[in-house]
């Protein structure tokens, strides 16, 4: 497989077309990025964390049957993906409180929420991604009514997955965003990346932050929160 034009760059990624109309080649960057482009920093080896933190746990998707864009691993910072039209929503889960929702609802960083939080997102960076809901949804005409459903039930599916998971790993899930794509068979999959630019992991008995806010509030060395993050996933799956 050879990559050929590039068809899309973003903040923290290149996607490729490739010989086969139905793939896309993901090339991760070793960019950070953060507060909608305004705070950005190289930081070498970022890209091949991500694409293997984000492999290995779109391979746990894969093994419990949720559909998924993910087809490969091709090296230490590229993978093979389904193409998909993108549905322009991020669908952010919340398990404690944190990030814009404590600030919002005036919520202690940290509590956790008695019930789990599926929230929307409208992907539009002029406007700066606001949070909508579902009668925004059917005004924009975004997305149609039975795959939103689907898109917050996957959503969850997802989110009981990754809290077990990331538990083995004594980590917690505090929060995650996911984007959601139409592949070329007309099924709704999970796309993008699942990484700690797009998750809160938290240590199970510190509370240490181990993802992208250790960036945001420049309070310590990212590379090493990902590089902890992706030995103890690495871990687990020698756990079995
Ligand atoms: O900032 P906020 O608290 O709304 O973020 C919720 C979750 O969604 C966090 O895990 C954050 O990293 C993720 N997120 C993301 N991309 C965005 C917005 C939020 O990955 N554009």
């Amino acid at each position: 497989m050879e990559k050929h034009a590039l068809l899309y760059e973003g903040k923290a990624k290149q996607l490729y077309t490739v010989d086969h109309p139905n793939m896309l080649w993901v090339q991760y960057k070793d960019v950070l990025t953060a507060f909608n482009g305004e705070k950005q920093e190289q930081l070498l080896g970022k890209a091949q964390l991500n694409n293997d933190i984000s492999s290995l746990l779109f391979q746990q998707l894969s093994m419990e049957n949720i559909p998924n864009h993910f087809i490969r691993r091709l090296s230490e910072t590229e993978q093979l993906v389904q193409k998909t039209t993108i549905i322009p929503l991020e669908v952010v889960v919340r398990n404690v409180a944190a990030g814009s929702l404590a600030k919002r609802l005036g919520l202690d960083e940290g509590e956790p929420l008695k019930q789990t939080i599926v929230e929307t997102y409208y992907k539009d960076d002029a406007l700066g991604d606001p949070l909508i809901n579902d009668d925004h949804i059917r005004l924009l005409e975004l997305v149609s009514e039975e795959r939103l459903l689907t898109m917050k039930r996957l959503a969850l599916d997802v989110n009981h997955l990754l809290i077990k998971h990331f538990n083995i790993c004594n980590l917690k899930l505090v929060d995650f965003k996911l984007e959601f794509g139409i592949n070329p068979e007309g099924m709704l999959v999970v796309s993008d990346e699942i990484s700690p630019d797009t998750c809160r992991l938290w240590d199970l008995d510190t509370n240490e932050k181990l993802d992208k806010d250790v960036f945001r509030e420049g309070t310590g060395s990212i590379g090493e929160a990902y590089q902890t993050i992706l030995s103890r996933l690495k871990g687990a799956v020698e756990k079995g």
